[in-house]
């Protein structure tokens, strides 16, 4: 059943499904060098219920831990600003080879920034992952090394995305009525 405030489903259960299997394929290969330590890093809230089920799909080993950021200093979305609101702290960042997972790129700001920041920090890699990819709403140039699927300029939600903290737990993404933006 479609939630009444969902106009059209945009990337469905089965789709999503098939997603998450052939990139947990693609990282348990890609990583399965016993020198590799994965950490999972998820940045939230979005990217929850993707990593949730991606990770359960992998066959090897692996850590997770999360970053909350904010992209948008100052109210102004054009501003550029990411600001670090939970950082990630260990010991053993060094010996740790870092898959930044997401729900979305849009601007590409936070994963860009973030990619950087953890390079300084001194991880021994940082790769990074999204369900969705909007790159026709791109300001920075990025590129991701797994991507699920990319999207047209649609605002979505669902599957960890929302719109004002709502519809997160939508097993699918979707694009809203016009109606579900002046509840
Ligand atoms: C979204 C998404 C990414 C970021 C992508 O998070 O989860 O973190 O925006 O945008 P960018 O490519 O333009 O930087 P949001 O700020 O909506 O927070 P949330 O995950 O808690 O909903």
């Amino acid at each position: 059943m479609t939630n009444k405030d969902v106009k059209k489903i945009l990337v469905g259960k089965a789709e999503i499904d098939a997603i998450t299997t052939r990139i947990a394929e693609e990282i348990d290969r890609d990583y399965a060098d016993n020198n590799k330590k994965l950490l999972l890093l998820g940045i939230l809230k979005g990217s929850v219920v993707f990593m949730g089920d991606l990770m359960k799909k992998l066959t090897i080993p692996v850590e997770i831990d999360f970053m909350k950021v904010s992209s948008y200093g100052a109210g102004t979305k054009s501003s550029g600003h990411v600001n670090i609101l939970l950082d990630l702290q260990r010991p053993d960042i060094n010996t740790c080879d870092i898959l930044i997972v997401e729900d979305i790129i849009d601007s590409g700001r936070t994963l860009s920034y973030l990619t950087d920041y953890l390079t300084l920090k001194g991880a021994k890699s940082v790769r990074t992952c999204t369900l969705l990819d909007k790159p026709s709403r791109r300001e920075v140039d990025f590129n991701p090394d797994y991507v699920g699927v990319e999207i047209p300029d649609e605002f979505v939600v669902g599957y960890g995305l929302d719109y004002n903290e709502k519809y997160r737990a939508l097993p699918y993404v979707g694009v809203l009525e016009p109606h579900a933006y002046n509840d």
